[in-house]
């Protein structure tokens, strides 16, 4: 029997085809790439901490084929819209979601690689604006389909990875680090990452919970704010690290910044001290998951969460309330996930709590918001690949 999943992505897979043999003729080779969980160690990444993501089963797949031009085109399934872009720096899409792609056919061929025209359809079941990264999927997608297309997957992956990283900094306007892309990359099912984002060294750490789940909801809020509050927090921590002399907060710790305190402004402070506090909470839970210290790990994560809305400010009063109402229900852990701002929790549950949970969760936030919160059970799975 197919889990809903399967169906799901078949289905998926039956639409593309269906989209491509119609507007292209013929058929091409089918990609895919992953979203991401991160169970702790959030900003960590542009300050060369620590990290420890999971992709997971929800995916951008695409059907793509060299087209014999210099010409790109691409059919968005979910968005129902064509772009047809050139592969100059000058010939940049109009579409936001284009960029993306345009962006890494860029990058590859900065780097000295080949990228030729094609014509690709994709779509995705990854829930946009959740924090589960769609567009790290869809970047990795294309960058792993041009290494395997054009360039005989000479690109190693962690280029593939920096390739999606760049595409984001130079393309769309967010200065992210590395997580997402490299848990789209190197994702691989039942394992998380730890990855120190200093060295670029990481273990995979086979995920087995043992009488307890984690689940992640959704509060469909995307609190869209002037002025890239994501840029803004690298440039408090880029200017503390710089204020001490260092190149990334990795090498500071408290002691450090209390040195400085009145020479950095209060807000600075604050987004450091979380940071400092964050580095140390990855490590933490790797030692406590490996005892199987449950409950030291979620206490971390409700750290993490008090941390991200009271002194990095990127939590939002709906997130709050998840994080509220699973304290509640005696959730072990639970914290927001990704860059904030909207978006989902990441919550670690006993296996007898768990229906209670939910059904908490979702009366108590519709009773609230007006608007059911959307609950999806954990699945790691693997990242980027052919199909
Ligand atoms: C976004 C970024 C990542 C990372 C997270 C926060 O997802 O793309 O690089 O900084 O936010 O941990």
């Amino acid at each position: 029997m197919k889990t809903e999943q399967q169906e799901c992505s078949c289905a998926m897979e039956q639409k593309i085809k269906e989209e491509f043999a119609t507007r292209f003729g013929g058929e091409g080779t089918f990609y895919a790439s992953a979203g991401r969980i991160n169970l702790i160690g959030e900003h960590t990444d542009y300050n060369g901490g620590f990290v420890f993501p999971g992709a997971i089963d929800k995916v951008i797949e695409a059907e793509i084929r060299p087209n014999g031009t210099d010409r790109c085109r691409v059919y968005s399934v979910d968005i129902n819209e064509t772009a047809e872009f050139g592969l100059a720096e000058e010939d940049a899409p109009a579409q936001q979601w284009a960029r993306y792609i345009f962006g890494v056919c860029r990058e590859v061929i900065k780097r000295g690689f080949e990228v030729k025209g094609f014509d690709a359809v994709f779509a995705g079941n990854v829930p946009l604006g959740a924090g589960l990264s769609s567009s790290a999927a869809l970047e990795s997608c294309f960058a792993f389909a041009m290494n395997d297309l054009y360039n005989d997957n000479k690109i190693d992956k962690f280029e593939l990875a920096r390739i999606g990283q760049s595409t984001e900094h130079n393309y769309c306007g967010v200065n992210c680090g590395i997580m997402d892309q490299f848990a789209s990359v190197f994702g691989k099912k039942d394992c998380l990452m730890r990855l120190d984002c200093r060295s670029m060294e990481f273990e995979y750490f086979p995920f087995k919970l043992d009488g307890y789940k984690l689940v992640l909801v959704d509060s469909r809020v995307k609190h869209e704010l002037v002025d890239s509050p994501y840029n803004k927090r690298r440039q408090s921590c880029e200017r503390v690290a710089a204020k001490l002399g260092i190149e990334t907060l990795r090498d500071a710790d408290m002691d450090d910044l209390d040195r400085i305190k009145d020479e950095i402004s209060e807000e600075d402070y604050k987004r450091a001290e979380y940071v400092i506090g964050e580095k140390q909470r990855v490590l933490d839970v790797c030692d406590a998951l490996e005892r199987g210290d449950y409950a030291t790990v979620g206490e971390r994560m409700y750290q993490t969460h008090a941390g991200m809305s009271k002194l990095y400010e990127v939590s939002c009063e709906e997130l709050d309330y998840l994080n509220d109402l699973a304290k509640e229900c005696g959730v072990t852990g639970s914290r927001i996930m990704g860059g904030g701002f909207g978006g989902c929790t990441i919550n670690l549950v006993k296996d007898d709590f768990y229906d209670p949970f939910v059904s908490v969760v979702i009366k108590k936030f519709h009773e609230k918001y007006g608007h059911d919160p959307k609950i999806y059970p954990v699945i790691i799975s693997d990242g980027a690949r052919r199909l």
